[in-house]
This record gives C-alpha cells, structure tokens and sequence, in this order.
C-alpha cells in the first residue's frame, strides 16, 4: 500500500502573534530551519513522495520556503483552503487530490523525534480504518483525547473538561478514503471548527477498527511562543557542530555551529548554540540553547534559551534575556543616557515581561 500526504501549512496561528501578523508560522525557524521542513522530512522518511500541502493566506511564503519537492524529494501538491474551519475542512479541501488512496496527514506545526514511521507501518501492516498517534500529557484539556481499549481507539473527545483519559491526539494521522465519507456527515463544534476527531469518532461509532500507535521519544506542537523556545531546546540538543565563522579573542564552548560571514568579537558562546551567516556578535554572552538567525547583530548583551529570528539587533541589555521569542528585523536597545526610562514601541499584540 503506498500512501500520500497531507501537510497542513494554513490556519490563523493567532497564537503566535505579533510574529504570525507578517508570516506563516510553520514557517518559525527551529535551529534556524523552518519548522515546516522539519515536518516535510518526517513524512518522507516514511516513504512517502505524493504531498498535498494545505495554504490558508500565507499559501505565497510556503510555496517559496517549500518549492516543487525536489530538495526533499518529493513532489508537493499546492491546495488552498479558503478559510481556517478545521482539520476535517482541510481534509474535505483535499478530497481530490487524495481521491481513492490511504493518506497520512500531518500537521505542520507539530515537531516528532520519530514516530510517524512506526505510525505508517502499523497502519500499512494492520486492517485499520485509521491510526492515530498519542502520547501521555498532564494537562489534556487543551487536546483531542482518547480513550484505548485493548489497543483499539473507543472514544475521542476535543478539548474536553473532564478528559476520560491522558492520551492526546498527537498531530499525525493515518486513514483509509472512508473518511470523506465520515466527514460529509459531520457538523461543525462548539468552537465552529470540523473536527477531525468528530469524524474519526463516526467511524468508531460505525464499528470500524481505529487503531493507536504511542509516541517513542518526545513530541512538540508549536502553537505557543514557549513552545517554539522548547522545540528549539530538543532539537539543538541534537546540534552537529559546525564552524564557518571568524573568532576573535572569544570563547566558544560544547556544540556551537556559526555560519558564513559570522564574526565573534570578545565574546564568550556556551552550547548547544547555531548562529547563522552574517551574524555580528561583540562583548556579549550567548548561552545554551540559542538560535540566532542570519544577519542578527548583538552588542553588549547576555542571551540564552531564546529564538532570535534574522535581521534583528540587540544591543547593551543590561539584564539577561532569557526564555525569549525576538522577531524578524526587531530593535532592542539598552539606553545609557539620562533619564533612565523606557522607550517602547510595541506591535499589536506583543508581549514584554520586565
Ligand atoms: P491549529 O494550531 O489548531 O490552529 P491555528 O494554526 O489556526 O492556530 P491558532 O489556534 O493559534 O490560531 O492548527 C494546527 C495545524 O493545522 C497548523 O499547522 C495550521 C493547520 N490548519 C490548517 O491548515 N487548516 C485549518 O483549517 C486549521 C484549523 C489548521
């Protein structure tokens, strides 16, 4: 049995704004590479080469960042979807495409160590309407839940009050073609969304098996701003050094990687850090689990387990930024002259904790 995919690249992403206002956020770099890419990769790895993505408004960036295929090999399928109105809508977007073949969705915003392999496998091996994935959470509310009995999948509930469980959907999905047939008979939810675990749901109800595959290693969705810090954390735990930058009487310690062009002047770097080309760092400290994306200028400041995206400068901070999320082209500038006050001009929606 060969699959296709079905990545999800559209949606709102309200979660993640202001950085959201002026660009896709699968498109966020983790390690300095967009979390899209990292998605796009998983699901090749599994064997699969027919990719369907899914655009809502920021279709044009995702297209640019992702192109025909051919750098991943594999092949990718543009589909718009008009409007954010859930998983199931975005699968219904794609009935044509997919037409009458068995297809893994993934979400482009989630991150996975490994599991979507097994997931595949398990599906293609076993007699199964679908496979879901889970793993065990603290808090489901915020997730799709299932409750699993002997193996099989009896019951999904959506952000529920009271979960029947501590299993949540994670973003990777398996299905036979049956599920358009499920989804033509859904209603929207609650919260106006088609929600895929509703038509997963019918196909329980119609007595189909609905098997689950348990997440190995560890799982990220990227919704939040400390969720991108986090992911960025599990993945340079992974970090290959690699070094193409220029020191001067500066300190590099543990797995550091610095791009083309990249000048570190009288500076201490503490890894895991990558640190992109172009990047002009001086009289600073960058500590474990940073990433600082191309063209970024630091002076005079301490940073560490935060994300800095390109063309952004950071300059004489007297305080440690730490746990932070700094957008593309921002400005943040310590002030050394009288009076001592701060001078803030925030977009909508930003957030500052001084
Ligand atoms: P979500 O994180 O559930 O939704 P969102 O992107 O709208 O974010 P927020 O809640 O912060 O506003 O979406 C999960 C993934 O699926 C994400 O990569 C976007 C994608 N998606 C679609 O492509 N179409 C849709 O209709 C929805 C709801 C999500």
């Amino acid at each position: 049995m060969k699959l296709k995919g079905l990545l999800l690249a559209g949606g709102t992403g309200s979660r993640l704004r202001p950085l959201t206002y002026t660009g896709a956020k699968q498109l966020i770099p983790i390690a300095n590479r967009p979390i899209l890419h990292y998605a796009v990769e998983g699901m090749v790895q599994t064997g699969i080469t027919d990719i369907g993505v899914i655009v809502g408004e920021t279709g044009p960036a995702i297209r640019e960042s992702l192109g025909d295929g051919g750098q991943f090999g594999c092949q990718f399928t543009y589909i718009p979807q008009n409007a954010p109105l859930g998983l199931a809508h975005a699968v219904k977007t794609a009935s044509a495409f997919l037409a009458d073949t068995p297809f893994l969705m993934f979400l482009g915003d989630n991150l996975l160590r490994s599991g979507l392999k097994t997931l595949v496998d398990r599906f293609i091996s076993g007699q199964y309407a679908a496979s879901i994935l889970l793993t065990a959470v603290d808090d489901p509310r915020q997730f799709g839940v299932a409750v699993v009995e002997d193996g099989r999948v009896t019951r999904l509930v959506e952000k529920p009050q009271n979960p029947p469980s501590h299993w949540a959907l994670v973003g990777a999905y398996c299905f036979q073609p049956e599920i358009h047939q499920a989804i033509m008979d859904l209603n929207p939810s609650w919260r106006g969304e088609y929600e895929i675990t509703d038509a997963i749901q019918v196909l329980i109800d119609r007595q189909r098996v609905v098997d689950a595959t348990f997440v190995d290693g560890w799982w990220k969705d990227t919704g939040r701003p400390e969720d991108v810090i986090e992911a960025n954390r599990l993945i340079l735990e992974d970090l290959t050094p690699k070094m193409q930058g220029i020191l001067d009487e500066s300190e590099v310690v543990g797995r550091v990687s610095l791009g083309v062009g990249t000048h570190i002047e009288h500076s201490i770097v503490r890894g895991p850090v990558v640190i992109g080309d172009g990047v002009q760092i001086r009289n600073s400290y960058i500590g474990p689990y940073t990433s600082v994306g191309n063209g970024v200028l630091i002076e005079e400041t301490e940073i560490e387990n935060s994300v800095v995206l390109p063309d952004s400068i950071i300059r004489g901070v007297a305080e440690r930024i730490d746990q932070s999320l700094i957008g593309r082209g921002v400005k943040v500038q310590g002030r050394v002259e009288r009076p001592k006050a701060m001078r803030l001009v925030l977009g909508d929606h930003s957030r500052v904790d001084l």
